[in-house]
């Protein structure tokens, strides 16, 4: 017997099969709000308010590739730095609010690709315009489009500093040895050097004076002499191995 035959004798799609057929498409609908609200709950919002919220620290990559937020208000914090790729990736974000807080460091690169940014209010914090601003003020004098009020805590316009008087504060003048970095200190750049060097451009190391023999010198972190490392054992000389 085949199947189509059944439906000769138990009748085919008649009332019976519609009202349970209805019964069933009732509880559909009940759950039919509940698959629209997570358009709603899941949208990735175009605004952010975060103002007057006591935010003392935003954790790098916070904000990171967020791609439909357009306006984003962090005025009325207690934030004092703004660390490295904290900003980061946002291609919509047009205004950016940090009004009032007290911003007195924004580190190198703690703003990259906001292409679309267009008002970056800082009134209401206290910069500190020693070097450690060169990289905020060239940023900020390569995005001529962007219109700032940030100042320094002495009321200068941070896009009205002068060039030459921040060419002292450019890593492109500053030159260190041995792998050491440029970093701002105070006025001026200073080499932060790694590992046995030492000195203003880190070409200092008590290492060349010291005859290790077999093994390796470094510089002891804690009393800052040089030591011998040999098999892993700190003396002041590693005599030749003995095979
Ligand atoms: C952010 O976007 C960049 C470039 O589109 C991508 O490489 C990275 O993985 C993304 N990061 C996160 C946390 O989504
Ligand atoms: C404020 O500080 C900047 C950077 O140190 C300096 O160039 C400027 O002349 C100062 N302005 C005033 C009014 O003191
Ligand atoms: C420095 O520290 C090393 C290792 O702790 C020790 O062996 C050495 O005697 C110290 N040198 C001085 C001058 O204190």
């Amino acid at each position: 017997m085949k199947f189509d035959d059944i439906l000769s004798d138990v009748g085919d799609f008649g009332w019976y099969q519609k009202r349970n057929y209805i019964l069933l498409l009732i509880g559909w609908i009940l759950t039919a709000p509940f698959m629209v609200l997570s358009v709603f709950v899941l949208a990735m919002p175009d605004h952010r308010d975060l103002s007057a919220n006591l935010i003392e620290y935003i954790q790098p990559t916070t904000f990171k590739n967020l791609t439909s937020l357009q306006v984003l208000h962090l005025y009325d914090n207690e934030l004092s730095t703004i660390e490295p790729f904290t900003f980061i990736n946002l291609p919509s974000l047009r205004d950016l609010h940090l009004t009032r807080n007290n911003i007195r460091h924004i580190r190198e690169q703690a703003f990259g690709y906001l292409p679309s940014l267009s008002q970056l209010v800082l009134a209401g914090n206290p910069l500190n315009c020693d070097c450690s601003i060169f990289p905020l003020w060239s940023w900020l004098i390569e995005r001529s489009s962007i219109a700032t009020n940030a100042k320094c805590s002495n009321g200068t316009l941070i896009t009205s500093l002068q060039s030459p008087a921040l060419d002292i504060c450019n890593p492109d003048n500053c030159h260190c040895f041995n792998g050491g970095k440029c970093v701002a200190n105070g006025n001026e750049l200073a080499c932060d050097c790694i590992g046995q060097w030492t000195g203003e451009f880190c070409q200092e190391s008590q290492c060349i004076s010291h005859e290790c023999g077999s093994g390796d010198c470094y510089i002891e972190p804690i009393n800052g002499t040089a030591q011998c490392l040999c098999d892993d054992r700190y003396v002041n000389f590693c005599p030749e191995h003995i095979n």
